[in-house]
C-alpha cells in the first residue's frame, strides 16, 4: 500500500486549523481526539528509537487540535494511511469511516473492505471439484532418534535456580547405552563439579597465547583483545579508564569471578582499531528482558538463536497495545477497530516490504512461518508448475522444512528431487550445481544460511544461475534475516520465505515474498474467507495477491508484532548487527576450535552465527545439559537437517547460535564449561 500525504477535503471532512493538510473525519467534535491521529500517536511511540521517549504533549495528546499532535514530523513514516479519513458510507471509507480519503485515489485491491470485489490481477475461477490435492505421502523418519532440545525439568521458578528444584534423574539413558552412570545426564555437571579442576588446564596449542587458548592470528582472524575494542563492551566507563561501572557491569553475565578467571584481557594490546563502534550493547541488552533470566541460578546465557531469538521490550509493549486498543478482525467490518487492525496490519505488509526490499506489499503474504511458507509454495506454485519427469534442485544443507515439502511434491507429481552437494567446510559445490540444472530442473530452492552449519551459501549466484537455465529460485532466509541485509530486488529470488520468531519477532507469524508476476499466476492454496472476491455455489472468485494466499483469520496481533520487531532491527542497523555478529563469532570460533576433543562441524569461510560441535567422550546431550547447568541455553540435536548432519558422519551436534545481543563474556563461560568437560575426559 503506497503511503499518501492527508489531503484535506473539505466535502468530506473538517480541516484543522492548526495542522496544514490534517484533516478530521467528518462528524468528530472538534478537540476530540480522532482515531486517526491516535493511531499515529501509537505509530509515533512504537517507532520511536530505544530511549526515545514520546514528547509528553504528544503523548497527553496535548498541544494539538482534534489529537493530533503537533510535533508530527512532516512525514511521518508509519500508518500514513491511516489519516485519510472519508465519511461513513463513502465508496472511499475503509473500514470504521477511512478510505484513502483521496477522491480518485484507487484503493488497493484486496486490502480494503470492499474495494477488492473487482480484482485488478488475473483472478483464478475455481470450479468446485477441481484443484483437489492428493492426499500428500507423510515422510517417514528415518532413524528414531530424538532431536532434543535442552531443558531442565521441572522448571517450578526459574529465578530461584534450578538447584531448589532437588530434581534429579537416575542416569539410566547413560546405562541404557552401556556407559556407567558416573555421569548422569541431568545436573552432571554440578555432582561432578567437585572432581573438575577449579580452573581450566592448561591446553598445550601451537601458536597460543600465553594463556590456554589458540592465537586466532593463526585463523586468520582478529584476536580477543582486538575484539574487545572492537565491541563497545568496555566502552561505558565512568572515567574512561577501561572499568565497567557496577551498574552498568551487573547487566552483564560477567561477574567478577568470571572476569579475574580471564586475567589474560587485561593485557591485550589491540592490533587493529575499529572506526565503526556498532551500538550500544548495554542498551541492546537492556531492552530484552528475558536477558536477566537467571537459570539455575546463573544469568542466562542464550545461545540458541537460531531455534528462536527473544523479542525485545518494542515488540512485547506492541502486541500489548494491539490487544489493548486495536484488536478486532481485520478487512471486513465498518467499526472503528476493524480500521485499527485492518490499518497495522497493512502496516505490518509495507514494512515487511520495506525491510526486505520489495517493491510492493502486495508482494508480501503472512503465513505462519518457514515451514508454511515453503508448503505454501510447494502447494501452490508447485502444483501448478512441476509434472512428471521435472526436477527440484535443493542443498545438502537444507532444513526438514526444504526438503519435505519438495518431497511430498515430487511423490505427488512424479518429480525428482537432486541435491547440491557440499565440501568438507559445509559450502555448497557451485560446479556440482551447475551440472545438475537441466530444462527439466523447474525451481531451486536453498537456504542462505544453514541452520546446522552456519554457511553463507552464495544464493545470489545460485539464483542467476537457476535463471540462466530457466528455473524458478526459492531462498530459505529463516537463518539469514536477523543476520545480514537482505534485498530481494538485488537478490532477484523468485521467492523468499522467513520466520518472524527468528528475527525478534513473535512466534506463528512467517512471511512469503513472491515476486508479483509469480504470485498472480500462482493458485491458491487454501480456501475460505479473507481470500475470496465472490462467491456462489456454482463458483469462486478469489482475490489478487497477497490475500488470495491468506485464507481465514490470520494471526494479525503478530504480523503487527512482528513489524515492531523489524522495525526495532532497523533502528540498530542491520549493517551494525551483522558486523558485530561477525567479531563475536570470529572470537567464539578462536576460543573453541582449539580445545582438546572439540571437532568443529561446519568450517566454511563465510558463516553467521552458528558454531555446531561435537565433544569427544560425550553425547551432545551431555554437553547440552552441563552448559544449561550454568545458565547457557544452546540445541543440541538434528536441527531438523539430518541429510547435512550425516554428510559429515553424525547424527547431533551441539549448537550455540549468536545473536547481537550476546557478548564476549558469554562466550567466555560457555568456553570454560567446554574446556571444563574437555579436560576430564
Ligand atoms: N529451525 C530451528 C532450528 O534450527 C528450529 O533450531
Amino acid at each position: 500500500m503506497t503511503m499518501q500525504t492527508p489531503t484535506a477535503n473539505p466535502a468530506v471532512a473538517g480541516t484543522s486549523p492548526d495542522v496544514p493538510g490534517a484533516v478530521l473525519p467528518a462528524g468528530l467534535p472538534a478537540g476530540l481526539p480522532d482515531p486517526a491521529a491516535l493511531a499515529r500517536l501509537a505509530s509515533e511511540f512504537f517507532s520511536a528509537p530505544p530511549g526515545r521517549a514520546v514528547a509528553p504533549d504528544v503523548a497527553a495528546g496535548s498541544g494539538a487540535v482534534g489529537g493530533v499532535p503537533s510535533a508530527l514530523p512532516a512525514a511521518a513514516p508509519i500508518l500514513a494511511s491511516v489519516g485519510n479519513p472519508a465519511p461513513a458510507g463513502s465508496p472511499l471509507a475503509g473500514p470504521g469511516g477511512f478510505g484513502t480519503g483521496v477522491p480518485g485515489a484507487s484503493l488497493p485491491q484486496g486490502r480494503v473492505p470492499g474495494g477488492n470485489l473487482a480484482p485488478s490481477a488475473p483472478t483464478h475461477i475455481l470450479s468446485l471439484g477441481n484443484r483437489a490435492p492428493a492426499l500428500a505421502p507423510h515422510a517417514a523418519a528415518q532413524n528414531g532418534l530424538p532431536d532434543n532440545v535442552v531443558t531442565i525439568a521441572p522448571a517450578l521458578e526459574p529465578r530461584v535456580g534450578g538447584a531448589a528444584l532437588g530434581v534429579r534423574t537416575s542416569g539410566h539413558d547413560a546405562r541404557a547405552q552401556g556407559r556407567e552412570a558416573a555421569v548422569p545426564p541431568y545436573y552432571f555437571l554440578a555432582d561432578t563439579r567437585g572432581q573438575m579442576p577449579d580452573t581450566a588446564p592448561a591446553l598445550s596449542v601451537p601458536g597460543g597465547f600465553a594463556g590456554n587458548v589458540a592465537d586466532p592470528r593463526s585463523f586468520g582472524l582478529p584476536t580477543e583483545g582486538d575484539l574487545r575494542e572492537l565491541l563497545p563492551l568496555h566502552r561505558f566507563t565512568p572515567d574512561g579508564a577501561g572499568a565497567t561501572p557496577a551498574r552498568q557491569r551487573s547487566l552483564y553475565v560477567l561477574d567478577d569471578a568470571r572476569a579475574a578467571a580471564h586475567p589474560r584481557e587485561a593485557k591485550r594490546e589491540p592490533s587493529f582499531a575499529s572506526a565503526h563502534p556498532p551500538f550500544d550493547i548495554n542498551a541492546v541488552r537492556r531492552d530484552f528482558p528475558i536477558l536477566s533470566e537467571r537459570v539455575n541460578g546463573k544469568p542466562l546465557i542464550w545461545f540458541d538463536n537460531a531455534a528462536t531469538t527473544h523479542k525485545p521490550q518494542a515488540v512485547i509493549d506492541r502486541l500489548a497495545y494491539f490487544y489493548a486498543h486495536e484488536n478486532s478482525n481485520i478487512h471486513r467490518a465498518a467499526h472503528a477497530l476493524a480500521g485499527r487492525a485492518t490499518d497495522a496490519y497493512e502496516h505490518a505488509r509495507e514494512t515487511v516490504q520495506r525491510f526486505i526490499g520489495a517493491s510492493s506489499p502486495d508482494e508480501i503474504v503472512f503465513v505462519r512461518g518457514t515451514t508454511e511458507a515453503i508448503n505454501l509454495i510447494a502447494n501452490s506454485w508447485g502444483e501448478q508448475n512441476v509434472g512428471e519427469g521435472d526436477e527440484i534442485v535443493v542443498s545438502h544443507l537444507e532444513h526438514h522444512a526444504n526438503i519435505v515439502p519438495w518431497q511430498q511434491l515430487a511423490s505427488r507429481k512424479g518429480a525428482k528431487l537432486r541435491v547440491i552437494p557440499v565440501d568438507d567446510s559445509g559450502q555448497v559445490l557451485l560446479d556440482e550445481y551447475r551440472k545438475l540444472l537441466n530444462d527439466r530442473t523447474k525451481i531451486v530452492a536453498v537456504t542462505q544460511v544453514s541452520n546446522a552449519l552456519g554457511t553463507v551459501v552464495p544464493v545470489a549466484d545460485i539464483v542467476a544461475i537457476a535463471h540462466r537455465a530457466g528455473a524458478r529460485a526459492l531462498v530459505d532466509g529463516a537463518q539469514s534475516v536477523s543476520h545480514m541485509r537482505v534485498d530481494v530486488q538485488s537478490l532477484d529470488a523468485d521467492f523468499f520465505v522467513f520466520s518472524g520468531h527468528k528475527i525478534f519477532g513473535p512466534t506463528g507469524i512467517g512471511v512469503v515474498y513472491g515476486k508479483r508476476e509469480v504470485l498472480d499466476d500462482m493458485p491458491p492454496w487454501q480456501g475460505g474467507g479473507n481470500m475470496i472476491a465472490d462467491v456462489t455455489f456454482e463458483r469462486t472468485v478469489f482475490q489478487p495477491p497477497p490475500n488470495r494466499f491468506e485464507a481465514g483469520t490470520g494471526n494479525i496481533a503478530d504480523a503487527v508484532g512482528l513489524a515492531a520487531a523489524l522495525e526495532y532491527v532497523m533502528r540498530i542497523g542491520i549493517e551494525n548487527i551483522a558486523r558485530y555478529e561477525h567479531d563475536l563469532l570470529a572470537y567464539a570460533t578462536s576460543l573453541l576450535t582449539p580445545v582438546p576433543g572439540v571437532r568443529p562441524v561446519g568450517t566454511a569461510r563465510d558463516k553467521a552465527s552458528v558454531l555446531s560441535f561435537v565433544l569427544k567422550g560425550y553425547t551432545t546431550e551431555e554437553v547440552g545439559q552441563a552448559l544449561n547447568q550454568e545458565g547457557i541455553a544452546v540445541r543440541a540435536g538434528h536441527h531438523c537437517a539430518q541429510p547435512i548432519l550425516r554428510r559429515f558422519g553424525l547424527e547431533a551436534t551441539v549448537r550455540p547460535s549468536l545473536a547481537f545481543y550476546n557478548t564476549c563474556e558469554e562466550v567466555d563461560v560457555f568456553i570454560d564449561v567446554i574446556r571444563r568437560l574437555a579436560a576430564r575426559r
